[in-house]
């Protein structure tokens, strides 16, 4: 298959923002969608991906590295990362697949950077070192009041995880990194309003996956 958009046949989609915005249903709704289209799509979400990151993502999600700070615990989402992408992500992309990741390097920007104090150089080394050129082509941040997302994390069974249980001021900084974020790369992030209805944000985003498919497509034909 021809190389297009960033030189690879496929196109690497991740939706990034905070608890509760949404993002686990609008993956499924995106997928769904494209396949309809006969889009060959992958779904998979971080920490996690592959059996290590798996092992990773219960580390940290149960709060058992928190006692390493906010560099250790980006160190782990780093290692699982790196593994994720060379095991899944990359050959998906290569074979022309539409990759749709829930989470990806921003969340390690906004909740580790921006909300966990970690410094903004380490940040970027990491990412540069788990990630290597494998970028998205886009980001969906779902952007939603930390107020509203608790109230519907209450709604929904199951217990809180080693950030859920962080408070208002550390969710307030989550989502102004996100913001902050797609303001600061507005070629490839677009921020979503999660507080509007299911079918309106599902319309709103497969409008701009739409979109890159088609340029892929375009691409690979000239
Ligand atoms: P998950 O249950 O997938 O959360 P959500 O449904 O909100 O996406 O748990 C992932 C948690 O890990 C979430 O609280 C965000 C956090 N996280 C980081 O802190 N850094 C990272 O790099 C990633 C990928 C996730």
């Amino acid at each position: 298959m021809k190389p297009t958009l960033r030189g690879r046949p496929g196109v690497f989609l991740t939706l990034e923002g905070g608890e509760g915005a949404g993002k686990s249903t609008l993956a499924r709704g995106l997928a769904e969608r494209a396949r309809a289209d006969g889009v060959d799509v992958v779904m998979t979400r971080e920490p996690g991906g592959t059996a290590g990151a798996e092992a990773v993502r219960h580390v940290v999600l149960s709060g058992a590295a928190k006692r390493f700070g906010a560099f250790g615990e980006a160190l782990l989402f780093a290692a699982a990362r790196a593994d994720h992408v060379r095991a899944v992500i990359r050959p998906a992309l290569a074979r022309g697949a539409l990759v749709i990741c829930d989470r990806f390097s921003d969340s390690t920007r906004a909740y580790q950077g921006a909300a966990g104090g970690l410094d903004h150089d380490i940040v970027h080394a990491l990412e540069r070192v788990a990630i290597g050129s494998t970028g998205p082509d886009l980001t969906l941040i779902l952007d939603i009041d930390p107020h509203d997302a608790a109230e519907r994390r209450h709604q929904r069974a199951g217990t809180g995880d080693r950030f859920e249980d962080e408070g208002t001021a550390f969710h307030t900084k989550l989502r102004e990194a996100f913001r902050q974020i797609a303001k600061d790369n507005p070629q490839r992030c677009r921020l979503l309003d999660a507080a509007q209805s299911k079918d309106k944000l599902g319309a709103e985003a497969w409008r701009l996956v739409e979109g890159v498919l088609a340029a892929r497509t375009m691409a690979a034909r000239a």
